[in-house]
């Protein structure tokens, strides 16, 4: 079985979306991973195919219903396919570390939200993961659905060319990306650094490092005491190596 991608959503419309073009669009149509949009008003019982209603204690907005989030779920869970992740704001930060984890997987059940959100007691009765995007609020989880399946899907075997593979291992250490370059090599009046021109090596090696480890100490204070921090460990238990 590919990896597969199965989404709980009131627009199925919205997929593949970006995800049939490039990268993620090429390995869709060999096969690498398939996506099954679901549409969630489906598993509604009444004639009105109601998948919301009014919050308990009041307030605006409108609540998914448990009942028919739950019925979706198991749908889309039947053969085992795990785990489900439910799209919020309120959630843990997607991070490279979960896309791994994510991506070595046999693929993933996604709950978008509408409305205000989703009964509490659903997420509880069925462990859904939260996952967030970041601190910030979309209109709903379909955008944060498709970034995420495209962060999992580049890193399924054979779906990345060999060069980006090798671009990945700058962002495994920890680090933001070093500036690139091409040509023309004065443009405007800025001139390429001159040591990317030398053909040396080693010393573009060390450049690259070097400005890799700049911008994340000004841009990331927090990926940069991580960073710190593991680099300092390593240091230490090569020492131990040594001396054992
Ligand atoms: N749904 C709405 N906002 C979101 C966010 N920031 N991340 C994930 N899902 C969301």
């Amino acid at each position: 079985m590919s990896w597969t991608a199965r989404i709980l959503t009131l627009f199925p419309e919205m997929f593949p979306g970006p995800l049939g073009s490039s990268l993620a669009g090429k390995a869709l149509e060999r096969g690498d991973w398939k996506i099954e949009a679901i549409d969630i008003r489906g598993f509604a019982t009444d004639k009105h195919r109601t998948v919301d209603d009014t919050p308990f204690g009041g307030g605006p907005g409108m609540v998914m219903r448990p009942d028919v989030v739950d019925a979706a779920l198991d749908h889309a869970m039947r053969d085992g396919l795990k785990p489900a992740i439910y799209l919020t704001p309120r959630g843990k930060v997607l991070d490279q570390e979960l896309v791994k984890e994510l991506s070595a997987g046999p693929g993933v059940v996604i709950l978008c939200g509408r409305y205000e959100g989703l009964d509490e007691r659903v997420i509880e009765a069925r462990g859904l993961m939260e996952v967030s995007l970041g601190d910030f609020v979309l209109s709903g989880g379909e955008p944060a659905a498709i970034a995420l399946i495209d962060a999992a899907v580049r890193l399924l075997p054979g779906v990345m060319g060999a060069e980006e593979t090798l671009e990945e291992e700058s962002f495994e250490a920890g680090l933001l990306e070093y500036p690139h370059y091409t040509r023309p090599a004065e443009w405007c009046g800025r001139q390429v650094p001159d040591v990317l021109m030398s053909g040396h090596h080693e010393k573009i090696k060390a450049w690259r490092k070097l400005q890799a480890e700049q911008t994340t100490e000004s841009r990331r204070p927090d990926l940069w005491a991580a960073y710190q921090k593991r680099t300092a460990n390593a240091g230490q238990s090569q020492k131990k190596g040594r001396a054992s």
